[in-house]
């Protein structure tokens, strides 16, 4: 599998600074020697721990635009999956940090946004500045050197609908990760003790053929060691008796083994082994995961979402149901009293997390409700296990596949997906836009995946084209659900599901606890999803767990809880579920 063509890498070649990396010349210290002991374990893969993984989610430095941002990817990845690890064993929420905030504001060492920096200057300035999460700021492939600026919006933003102004979200509304500690670390030991403690960031040259890797254990025989690129190790092993580092690039999910590499370890192959970097989350265990009280009540500006009414099913042929639905065959029996697939038995299913309104206000809530859903499900299917898919709402917003940034249906969505399938977000980066018409009104196969690349006048940007083999994900069924029984069988069978709701001021000024609201005349205009449902322990009732799309800040970090039994606004009346296939349809 090729993901770039021959022309472009030699245009990625020609055009010098290459994917990103350039050395600081900031004095930082060096640390040989991390953790006391020398019993360490012969193999370790943070993908796989126990049968858990703690790896961030995989991203694509290289669209919307051609971008050097991989020295931010590579730091933020390593301490992004610190903070995951850093909880111990308790399930947890992902945390993915935000690059883009830190391509807008970093300029430590020379640090030049989409033309490039160092790992250890991304660690310097959060350990000066804190960096908030990526529903704050979302990756846009743009920088300080394009003409990003560093104010507050730039950090963290949301949009109001109707073409509404966006705003710097307050400070104190989102939650802004900070490290305690930071360093560089080299050597096949040192960097095997750092491991111990979580992943790392480490700079590589990039060879032609590691550019085309497809997977195995590579081994560069070119000598190269002009390092160049940055990425981010997870973790080291032995395959058929070759030592081994395992990588995670920023490359998408089409690069390598879904994105990951494996390494040749102790012969310093690709310069892997001269010069990483590490950082130590603040308060490692987290307390403060809590979601912060907003300062000051906010004024409701009536997000909604842009789920245009029922689901109409006619309008795609009907229900597509080929097997026996769960609440056909299980009893209430078999449904137990609280269900939460964010912690079955100490395991975390659940995908990222997003925020449908940044840079700028679209009503995608039915391609987010609906991707969440299904990505879960995935996550489910495979037990948890990297790479985490999570399938791209831009794709469907590309090509009209169930609405746009004015709004949609998840019946069309779900009919939409079976008959086209989709990718990871790694593909295709959420741009909160109506692509198709932006670049014409076909949009064609770089609307479904694509890569760009530096060419002869252009850094960045740079051009795109599209990718043309890539992992794809369909539908084999999908239908509707109602009622609190069907619902509780359908989530605990299959996994998370879609359901419509009713987005009111008094919804969208939501910080937390269980909500609750009668409204007469309750309209779906919001997609949303649920992933399980609990019971109070003070009053003994019972609530849905849902999954919102407004970024991490609002909410219970960007969830939400509500009483069932009384269809609060219209979420027991108008559910979708799909289940999810490798198997084109
Ligand atoms: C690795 O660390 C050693 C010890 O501090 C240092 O002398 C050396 O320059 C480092 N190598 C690189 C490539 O940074
Ligand atoms: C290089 O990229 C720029 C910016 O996207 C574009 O305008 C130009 O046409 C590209 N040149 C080539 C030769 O592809």
């Amino acid at each position: 599998m090729k993901f770039l063509t021959a022309s472009l890498l030699a245009a990625t070649a020609s055009a010098g600074t290459n994917h990103g990396f350039r050395r600081s010349d900031a004095p930082t210290e060096v640390k040989l020697t991390t953790v006391s002991t020398s019993d360490v374990p012969d193999s370790l893969d943070w993908r796989s721990v126990n049968g858990r993984s703690y790896a961030s989610t995989l991203r694509n430095q290289h669209i919307p635009n051609y971008c050097g941002a991989c020295y931010t990817f590579a730091a933020t990845s390593a301490l992004s999956d610190r903070i995951r690890i850093g909880r111990g064993d308790r399930a947890s929420q992902q945390v993915d940090l935000s690059v883009q905030a830190l391509l807008n504001c970093n300029d430590i060492g020379g640090d030049d946004g989409c033309h490039g920096g160092d790992p250890i200057n991304v660690y310097q300035y959060i350990f000066e500045n804190g960096v908030p999460e990526e529903t704050c700021q979302q990756y846009r492939a743009t920088g300080l050197d394009t003409g990003e600026t560093c104010e507050p919006i730039d950090v963290c933003m949301d949009c109001a609908p109707g073409g509404g102004d966006c705003t710097a979200v307050d400070k104190d509304v989102y939650y802004t990760y900070k490290i305690d500690e930071y360093g560089l670390v080299n050597g096949t030991e040192a960097m095997i003790q750092e491991l111990q403690r979580a992943p790392i960031a480490c700079t590589v040259a990039v060879t032609s053929d590691f550019a085309d890797y497809t997977g195995g254990v590579f081994e560069d025989t070119t000598g190269d060691t002009e390092m160049d690129h940055s990425i981010s190790l997870v973790g080291y092993g032995t395959e058929d008796g070759q030592d081994v580092w395992y990588g995670r690039n920023s490359w998408g999910d089409y690069w390598g083994e879904s994105g990951f590499f494996t390494i040749v370890r102790g012969s310093n192959n690709l310069g892997i082994e001269a010069n990483c970097q590490y950082a130590v989350p603040a308060d490692e265990d987290n307390e403060k995961w809590e979601a912060p009280a907003p300062a000051e009540p906010r004024e409701a500006v009536g997000l909604g979402g842009g789920r245009l009414g029922a689901n109409d099913w006619e309008a795609v042929g009907g229900e597509h149901v080929t097997s026996p639905r769960p609440h056909e065959y299980l009893s209430a029996d078999d449904i137990p009293a609280a269900w939460d697939w964010r912690d079955v038995d100490g395991t975390n299913f659940v995908t990222w997390d997003k925020n449908q309104h940044i840079p700028q206000y679209c009503g995608s809530c039915w391609a987010q409700g609906v991707t969440s859903a299904l990505s879960d499900r995935l996550s489910i299917m495979s037990g948890a296990a990297a790479p985490q898919v999570n399938l791209a709402p831009q794709v469907l917003i590309n090509f009209n596949g169930g609405g746009t940034c004015e709004g949609g249906m998840p019946a069309k969505a779900y009919n939409w997906i079976k008959k086209n399938g989709i990718p990871d977000q790694s593909c295709q980066v959420y741009q909160a836009l109506d692509l198709g018409g932006r670049r014409g009104n076909d949009c064609d196969d770089m609307c479904v995946c694509e890569t760009c690349s530096a060419n002869a006048t252009s850094f960045t940007p740079g051009s795109c084209e599209a990718v043309t083999e890539f992992p794809t994900y369909y539908v084999s069924e999908y239908g509707s659900v109602k009622g609190a029984d069907q619902m509780k069988a359908e989530i605990y069978a299959r996994g998370p599901i879609g359901c419509g709701i009713d987005a009111t001021d008094a919804f969208e000024l939501y910080t937390g606890g269980i909500y609750s609201e009668t409204k007469r005349f309750a309209m779906v205009n919001h997609e949303i999803s649920v992933a399980g449902w609990g019971v109070d322990e003070e009053t003994g009732e019972e609530y849905w767990i849902g999954r919102n799309s407004w970024g991490t800040w609002w909410g219970e970090n960007g969830w939400f809880r509500i009483k069932m039994g009384s269809d609060n606004l219209a979420i027991e009346s108008d559910c979708d579920w799909g289940v999810p296939t490798t198997e084109k349809q």
